[in-house]
């Protein structure tokens, strides 16, 4: 049971530690120990990590991993990965390799656009408050002009700006609803600046029109929704070059990753699971280049449910002999602002990709969450999901049951002919103590 506490903030690093161990631990020497042994020895870099969040004790790991042989508009690249499934990078490298001889990924960007509202609830006549928003629509937009130069400087800035009615939502419920280009950032604090500057010089101008406060503003924030901020990844290969493993021709897997596919797009079961799958390899890329993911996973479940019906992000067919697959995303990313100049491994990892603009990170991203998709389905449509599965957690089980180098030296031989199972590794260490 965690106790109440005033001002913990407030305290030092050191006082927060001696509270929380003190309070939740039954060895709090051994706990204290522990939080301090993850502390980077480097003062500097420790404190940097510190400053990233509120009431910082210590640093948590994920594994950061690479997957090489990612051929992508014809250009080869090696993504970083930073996951905690076993299995993820090791599927990311093995679909890549498959594609690099059969052609690589294609991957366009379909469009940049960002949301931002303003929500208000207006109590007058519709046609008052269009008439007042056509006016002032320029004005608005200039209240912005202060901040928002640096950002049209390099290509950004808003877009539009529409006066939406929303009242059969809400009673008097109106919004505006802007669309934003940020360039290379991702642009959540110059959207989310706009909007309420926007917002106040909008209830300003009101209070002078409609002399009662017949407008007021409830809130203004950016949309995590970006279905206009696209990008698609595809591979495609003549049907007979799709042979994944001996005892499969061509034609009947990619017949069955159809099938597969299909069941996804029709059933939301499958297709959660399906799209987590794809989500494997683009949050492994989204967290190694310090972008937002709870953003990303946020608005790409909403896309998948744009027609009322949550279904499949990818899509793979059979056309004319060729075997096609697609993946369609809504990724509102960065690569300069936020963590990205901060975090010495977000740099590492942006510098191993060559620096990319945001809409070649959206491409990469795409690529990484076809290849896992397709991995994915490889797996499950030909040997099912659990044999490479138990191969990768196999050092996991290994490290879990206290393994020493020798013991996990013999168990990784003997288990590239046996199943993994965590009851057959336990036997196997028994049997190798006897
Ligand atoms: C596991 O993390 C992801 C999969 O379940 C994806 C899928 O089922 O398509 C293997």
């Amino acid at each position: 049971m965690s106790q109440r506490i005033e001002g913990f903030s407030k305290l030092t690093k050191t006082e927060k530690i001696d509270w929380i161990t003190q309070t939740h631990f039954k060895n709090p020497e051994k706990a204290k120990a522990l939080l301090t042994q993850y502390w980077n020895s480097d003062t500097a870099l420790q404190n940097r990590h510190d400053e990233f969040i509120e009431n910082t004790l210590s640093n948590f790991y994920i594994s950061l991993g690479v997957a090489p042989n990612f051929l992508i508009n014809g250009a080869l690249y090696t993504l970083p990965m930073v996951t905690e499934e076993s299995s993820v990078v090791a599927a990311a490298s093995n679909a890549a390799k498959f594609w690099l001889s059969r052609g690589g990924f294609q991957t366009q960007i379909i469009n940049t656009f960002k949301v931002g509202q303003i929500h208000f609830l207006f109590e007058g006549d519709p046609q008052v408050l269009n008439a007042f928003f056509e006016k002032n629509k320029a004005a608005l937009l200039e209240s912005t002009l202060a901040f928002a130069q640096n950002m049209k400087a390099r290509g950004g800035g808003i877009q539009s700006i529409a006066l939406r009615d929303k009242t059969a939502l809400m009673p008097h419920y109106y919004q505006l609803h802007l669309h934003f280009k940020t360039a290379d950032a991702m642009g959540a604090n110059f959207i989310n600046s706009c909007l309420e500057t926007i917002a106040t010089e909008m209830e300003q101008l009101a209070e002078k029109e409609f002399k009662s406060k017949e407008l007021e503003v409830v809130m203004s924030i950016l949309s995590n929704y970006v279905p206009d901020c696209l990008v698609r990844a595809a591979v495609q290969c003549p049907v007979s070059e799709l042979s994944p493993e001996k005892g499969w021709t061509g034609e009947a897997f990619a017949n069955k990753i159809v099938e597969a596919v299909t069941i996804a797009k029709k059933e939301p079961y499958r297709a959660v699971t399906h799209n987590k799958g794809i989500m494997n390899g683009v949050d492994a890329l989204i967290l190694a280049t310090g972008n937002d993911f709870r953003a990303v996973e946020a608005g790409v479940h909403a896309y998948a449910a744009k027609e009322g019906q949550y279904t499949s992000l990818s899509e793979a067919w059979i056309k004319e002999g060729l075997f096609h697959m697609e993946l369609t995303l809504p990724l509102a990313l960065g690569t300069v602002g936020g963590l990205t100049k901060l975090h010495p491994m977000v740099q590492w990892n942006l510098e191993l990709l060559g620096n990319p603009s945001a809409e070649k990170l959206m491409q990469l991203c795409a690529a990484a969450g076809l290849a896992q998709n397709f991995a994915a389905l490889r797996s499950l449509v030909t040997s099912g999901i659990q044999k490479g599965h138990m191969k990768m957690h196999l050092l996991n089980i290994l490290n879990q049951l206290g393994a020493t180098a020798n013991q996990k030296e013999a168990a990784l031989d003997y288990f590239k002919k046996h199943t993994v199972s965590v009851q057959a590794v336990g036997a196997f260490l028994k049997n190798k103590n006897t």
